[in-house]
């Protein structure tokens, strides 16, 4: 069927934004009122169209919707997206002190922080907290630290929902795009989406925790690599080098499994090993799995990073310019990220996987990855 021949059937005005926000309000847990499943709004069917597209009816019957330029019923796409998936239970909270349950990416009201750093040096504004998604609506704009993405030349300036996401669904995990041109072939994709399960993002009670969290399988690193290319690789540009798509060897993988954090760094059990903050992947994971790695399990960018953003500066799981853990938003009022471990000595999260005991009371990129033109300057 023709486009203009669907959107014949669902023809509709200024209404349409009324009706979002009120499907936006019924989905992510405002209020209670009957949701339709995912497929209905993502899935493609005939009946979809108008939930996201204006059908701009100039003359009567006559639509607008004819391929080429298709009217959005917000201001940019992002801005579409954010009318179901913002306030409330979404990706981007209201307030950064106050996040929404934790599914897995992370949160963009991070974004809207005044200041991320609680190590040594100035302040880390918002921008640092991830993918500057350009949101009208919320007052978020190009990051002004990149002009394109570290490693690659994605433009930050068009960075949005759509880089990553598919708007119509198509297939991949959590509708991430696999190859092919995305946002009207501003880029050009080359590997697949990546090979995870999520939770349910409906269920606010169903939130994060180490039995119950994204299981990845395969192929994370390579889908960030669409724009970052092998970035901490030799040659990459970061001044951080570290592996980033390779499996988990027998030191590090025995490491994992008996740290228990400082209090307990080599007395844990294998069955109880895995934590959210420090996840790997693989094809045995699985969304309640506790057990920690084994031999065909990977490091990927996820171990480290969350997808949309996070209350650290660049998306750290935890924040990599610390000492100790517990002086996560202490200096700057920031949110802190719970920490997975008890205690007031618990430190960096890198840990997990190095039984190093060499770091002298310092955090372990104040000489992994410290150089006088790092973005971060380091604690030195
Ligand atoms: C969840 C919201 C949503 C729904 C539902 C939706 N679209 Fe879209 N559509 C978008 C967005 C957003 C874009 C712009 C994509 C971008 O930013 O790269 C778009 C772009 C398009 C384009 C331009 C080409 C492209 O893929 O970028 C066409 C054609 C289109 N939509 C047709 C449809 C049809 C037909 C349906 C119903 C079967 C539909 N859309 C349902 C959000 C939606
Ligand atoms: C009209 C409301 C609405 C709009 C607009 C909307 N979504 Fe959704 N979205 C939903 C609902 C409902 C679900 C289903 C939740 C579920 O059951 O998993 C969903 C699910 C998703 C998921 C998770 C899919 C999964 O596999 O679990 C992603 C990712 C997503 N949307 C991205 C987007 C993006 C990107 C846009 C903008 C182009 C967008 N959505 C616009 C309502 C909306
Ligand atoms: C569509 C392209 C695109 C994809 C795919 C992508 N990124 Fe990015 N990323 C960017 C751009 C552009 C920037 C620089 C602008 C910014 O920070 O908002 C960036 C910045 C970052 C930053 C630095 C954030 C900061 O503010 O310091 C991290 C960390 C990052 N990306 C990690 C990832 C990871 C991990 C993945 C895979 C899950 C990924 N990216 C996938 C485009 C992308
Ligand atoms: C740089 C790429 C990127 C951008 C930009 C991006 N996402 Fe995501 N998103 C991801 C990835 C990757 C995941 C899966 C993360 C995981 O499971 O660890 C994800 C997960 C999600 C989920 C599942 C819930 C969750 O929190 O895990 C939703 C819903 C979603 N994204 C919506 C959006 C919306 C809406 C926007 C724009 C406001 C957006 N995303 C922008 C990459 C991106
Ligand atoms: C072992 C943990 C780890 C893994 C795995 C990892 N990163 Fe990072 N990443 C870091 C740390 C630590 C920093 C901060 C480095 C600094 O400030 O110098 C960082 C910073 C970044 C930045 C911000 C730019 C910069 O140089 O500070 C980007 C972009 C990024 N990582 C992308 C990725 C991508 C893409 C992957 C997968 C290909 C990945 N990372 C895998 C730990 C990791
Ligand atoms: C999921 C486990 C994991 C985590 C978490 C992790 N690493 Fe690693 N790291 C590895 C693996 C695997 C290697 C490869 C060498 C090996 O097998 O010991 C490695 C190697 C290294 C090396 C040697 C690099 C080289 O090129 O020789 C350094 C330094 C390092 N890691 C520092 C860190 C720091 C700092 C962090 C925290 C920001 C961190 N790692 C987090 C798994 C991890
Ligand atoms: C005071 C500086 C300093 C600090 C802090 C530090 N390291 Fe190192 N680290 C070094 C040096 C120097 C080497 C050896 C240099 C080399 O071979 O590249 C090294 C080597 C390593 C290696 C590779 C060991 C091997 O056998 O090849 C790992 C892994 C590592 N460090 C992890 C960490 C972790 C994790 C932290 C934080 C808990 C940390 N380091 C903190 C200086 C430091």
């Amino acid at each position: 069927m023709s486009l203009s021949h669907m959107a014949h059937h669902f023809r509709r005005g200024p209404r349409v934004r009324a009706v979002l926000a009120a499907a936006g309000t019924a989905f992510f847990g405002l209020a209670a009122m009957p949701a339709p499943a995912a497929a209905v709004v993502h899935g493609g069917s005939v009946g979809s169209c108008a939930i996201c597209h204006l059908m701009h009816d100039a003359a009567t019957g006559q639509i607008a919707l004819d391929g080429s330029r298709p009217l959005l019923a917000a201001e940019s796409s992002t801005d579409l997206c954010l009318t179901c998936h913002g306030r409330g239970n979404g990706v981007f909270g209201a307030t950064p002190m106050a996040p929404p349950t934790e599914y897995g990416a992370g949160n963009f009201t991070w974004l809207l922080e005044d200041n991320l750093n609680d190590g040594a040096g100035s302040a880390i504004a918002g921008d640092a907290a991830g993918h500057c998604i350009n949101s009208p609506d919320r007052g978020t704009g190009a990051d002004s630290r990149w002009d394109r993405a570290p490693g690659g030349t994605f433009p930050s300036a068009s960075l949005g929902c759509t880089s990553c996401h598919d708007p119509h669904g198509g297939g991949g995990y959590r509708m991430l795009h696999g190859p092919g041109p995305v946002q009207g072939g501003l880029a050009v994709f080359v590997y697949p989406a990546p090979v995870a399960e999520g939770l349910d993002i409906t269920n606010p009670g169903a939130g994060e925790s180490p039995n119950r969290h994204t299981a990845y399988h395969a192929g994370m690193s390579l889908w960030c690599a669409n724009c970052h290319g092998q970035y901490h690789s030799e040659g990459s540009g970061s001044a951080f080098r570290h592996p980033v798509d390779d499996n988990l060897e027998d030191d590090v993988r025995n490491r994992y499994n008996r740290y228990e954090g400082d209090a307990n760094p080599r007395g844990g059990m294998t069955a109880t090993a895995y934590i959210p903050q420090v996840p790997f992947e693989g094809p045995a994971t699985s969304t309640t799995g506790t057990d920690g790695p084994v031999a065909t399990d990977r490091i990927m960018c996820l171990t480290c990073h969350r997808a949309h953003a996070s209350s650290a500066p660049a998306a750290g799981r935890w924040d990599f310019r610390l000492v100790r853990l517990v002086d996560d938003g202490v200096a700057s009022g920031s949110y802190p990220l719970p920490s997975p471990y008890p205690g007031n000595g618990q430190g960096q999260l890198c840990k997990k996987c190095h039984d190093e005991g060499h770091d002298e009371g310092r955090a372990c990129l104040s000489c992994h990855g410290a150089t006088g033109e790092s973005p971060f300057p380091m604690i030195r």
